[in-house]
């Protein structure tokens, strides 16, 4: 199964592709995830993308959609892939659909989690990720057994750079402008199932799996 999750910055996109990929053997793609790791690398697309990760803006199209090209082509997408985070404007959305097209790996399910901003600005500023595994906790929804060390790995907890409620709201204007008119997109084409994602993770879960089951 190919599918796409979305939402704005909070929304809980990383929370719910990790209960997913437990239920789906299909490949995650997180944009967010891989640029962060060029970011930490130094790589030529790490030294580009990282000013405009900082402020909260969005990293122009034709280096998103050169990194999610290659991704999606590589051998552990056979099964399928969980797209986190992209595609965010209308240029990403059709230039993959064409690439999807062409490889025979169209998009079959579009789960759109909706949280109003109050909500989000406090899930933002409460989250913790562990640097080296990936997982992500809240000071208070989701808090690590020992506070600021990760449960998995024992690494200590960081909070991300744009985690701030300044950068949130450049977040919240590029997701208005850019990335709804994308769900709008994938509305036309009957793919999308919206979700009350401001309710507890496992009823989100459930409403998720429930769309997911229809799909199959
Ligand atoms: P990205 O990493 O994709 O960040 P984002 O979209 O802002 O989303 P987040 O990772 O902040 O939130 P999430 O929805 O995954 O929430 P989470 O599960 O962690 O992108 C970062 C930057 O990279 C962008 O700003 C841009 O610069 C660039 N970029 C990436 N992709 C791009 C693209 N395609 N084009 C251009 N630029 C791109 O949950 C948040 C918190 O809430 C956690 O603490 C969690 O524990 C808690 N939580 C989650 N669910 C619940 C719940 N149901 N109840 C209570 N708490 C919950
Ligand atoms: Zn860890």
């Amino acid at each position: 199964m190919n599918i796409l999750i979305m939402g704005p910055a909070g929304a809980g996109k990383g929370t719910m592709s990790d209960l997913i990929l437990k239920e789906y053997n299909i490949a995650h793609i997180s944009t967010g995830d891989m640029l962060r790791e060029n970011v930490r690398n130094s790589t030529a697309l790490g030294l580009e993308a990282q000013s405009y990760m900082n402020q909260g803006k969005l990293v122009p199209d034709d280096l998103i959609n050169a990194m999610v090209e290659d991704r999606i082509q590589q051998p552990d997408c056979a099964n399928g892939y969980l797209l986190d985070g992209f595609p965010r404007t209308l240029v990403q959305a059709e230039v993959f659909d064409k690439i999807a097209e062409k490889i025979g790996k169209e998009v079959d399910a579009v789960i759109d989690l909706q949280v109003k901003f109050e909500i989000l600005e406090e899930r933002i500023t409460g989250r913790r990720i562990c640097p080296k595994c990936g997982a992500i906790y809240h000071i208070h929804n989701h808090p690590s057994k020992v506070e600021g060390v990760c449960d998995v790995c024992e690494s200590e907890l960081q909070q991300r750079k744009d985690d701030t409620v300044e950068q949130l709201k450049v977040r919240m204007e590029a997701y208005e402008s850019s990335t709804k008119p994308v769900i709008d997109y994938y509305d036309q084409k009957g793919l999308v199932t919206h979700i009350d994602a401001a309710q507890k993770p496992e009823k989100v879960f459930e409403d998720i799996k429930k769309a997911l089951e229809k799909n199959a």
